[in-house]
């Protein structure tokens, strides 16, 4: 049988007395936050590089010995699994002139080696071979390692701190409470990958982001008919922490809806977790959709479907929804990417200086005002507003 996810014991995110959305308000975004060089170099060190983001799937690093090579901002970093089921990471660049060492993830590595000069590695990163070792001075090797990231697991998934160990703090406490319990009722680390598509778009990763975080656009871009779009006017927005998450009912079950609360069943149910991914998740199966920044204008795009597993012979229509329905998703998902050409278009005109907001998109306007308390050397937390009044815009059926 497969797994169906249930609300069990978690908060409402629809009803009376949920407020609708948070009371961040209509307000405008600088266009320059998209283009600004400086300002990207600022974001790979401030935020991008002290931040918990994903890295892979648990699985594509199951066994001891599989590593996983990630690049991304500029850089190059290493995953392994350990023998005792751990996992170590380390930045995937040689201590002797800088090159890459591990050009590839693969399976059953015990060391590494760089190709230009052959200095060794362990699969932890420290140096244990260098060729005419007696032609160096014996001080500048003593203990040489590749500096190490942070690395932990959680939902599946494979998470690294670049900067190194520390410096973000634990992961499960880098996830806002609300949206991490309300993510783990789909228990995405008993899910399983069906495919992952990737775009390189030529974009700032944070267009990505917010094209994600709104569903402003699902009528205008994706064709979203008049009732779903009216449905769609109950939707709720919430704000936690550097998180936020928004809950979009399904077509015609609204009234179930607010009868039974129950939206694992009966909505979309988005999570942006800070600061490169955003979970869509359904009760039938999850898309994580990451942006990995590569320039200020360049961004890869990554789509992963996941559903649950399940034996074939158990659950054949369980397997056909799930292709069935993630065909078009990946449809619906070329949209946006389509669009993000007349986004590059003019990301450097001299006409587009603002972004006006609306009170709906204010889990973009949260993600920016993250991101800005993190370049100025904060923590990116304290940032939610004060609870909207009891109620406040929320769907009453
Ligand atoms: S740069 Fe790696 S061995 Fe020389
Ligand atoms: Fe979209």
């Amino acid at each position: 049988m497969v797994f169906q996810p249930t609300r069990g014991n978690l908060p409402a995110r629809f009803g009376p007395g949920v407020p609708g959305v948070p009371a961040i308000g209509p307000t405008t975004l600088d266009a320059e936050v998209y283009r600004d060089p400086e300002r990207y170099e600022q974001e790979r060190i401030k935020v991008l590089n002290r931040s918990w983001q994903i890295i892979c799937r648990s699985e594509q690093v199951a066994e001891p010995g599989d590593h996983h090579v990630w690049e991304g901002h500029g850089e190059s970093i290493v995953i392994t699994r350990r023998e005792d089921g751990g996992l170590d990471g380390f930045h995937n660049v040689c201590a002797h002139r800088g090159a890459r060492i591990v050009a590839e993830s693969g399976t059953k590595a015990r060391r590494f080696t760089c190709k230009w000069h052959n200095w060794a590695y362990d699969t932890e990163g420290r140096v244990t071979g260098v060729p005419d070792r007696p032609d160096f001075d014996a001080t500048m090797l003593a203990g040489l390692c590749s500096p190490a990231v942070d690395v932990d697991e959680w939902g599946g998934w494979v998470w690294a701190v670049l900067a190194g160990p520390g410096v973000a703090g634990p992961l499960k406490d880098w996830i806002a409470p609300e949206v991490r319990d309300d993510l783990a009722a789909f228990r995405m680390e008993d899910m399983k990958l069906v495919e992952k598509v990737e775009w390189e778009v030529d974009v700032n990763w944070k267009v990505a982001i917010d094209a994600f975080s709104e569903y402003y656009h699902a009528q205008a871009l994706h064709g979203m008919g008049g009732k779903e779009a009216k449905d769609a006017r109950h939707s709720t927005m919430h704000v936690h922490g550097r998180n936020g998450m928004y809950f979009v009912p399904f077509l015609g079950v609204l009234e179930d809806l607010l009868r039974t609360l129950d939206h694992t069943r009966y909505a979309i149910c988005n999570y942006q977790l800070f600061p490169t991914a955003v979970a869509n998740c359904q009760a039938l199966h999850t898309q994580v959709f990451r942006a990995v920044p590569l320039g200020v204008t360049k961004t890869r795009f990554e789509a992963w479907e996941l559903r649950y597993e399940t034996d074939e012979n158990d659950d054949p229509e369980y397997l056909r929804q799930v292709d069935f329905f993630w065909e078009i998703y990946k449809a619906v998902v070329q949209q946006d990417i389509d669009e993000w050409t007349d986004v590059a278009a003019t990301t450097h005109s001299s006409a587009y200086r603002t972004n006006i907001l609306s009170k709906r998109e204010c889990i973009i306007a949260h993600f920016h005002r993250v991101i800005e308390d993190m370049l100025a050397g904060g923590d990116g937390l304290g940032l939610e507003p004060a609870p909207a009044e009891d109620g406040a815009d929320a769907p009453t059926g």
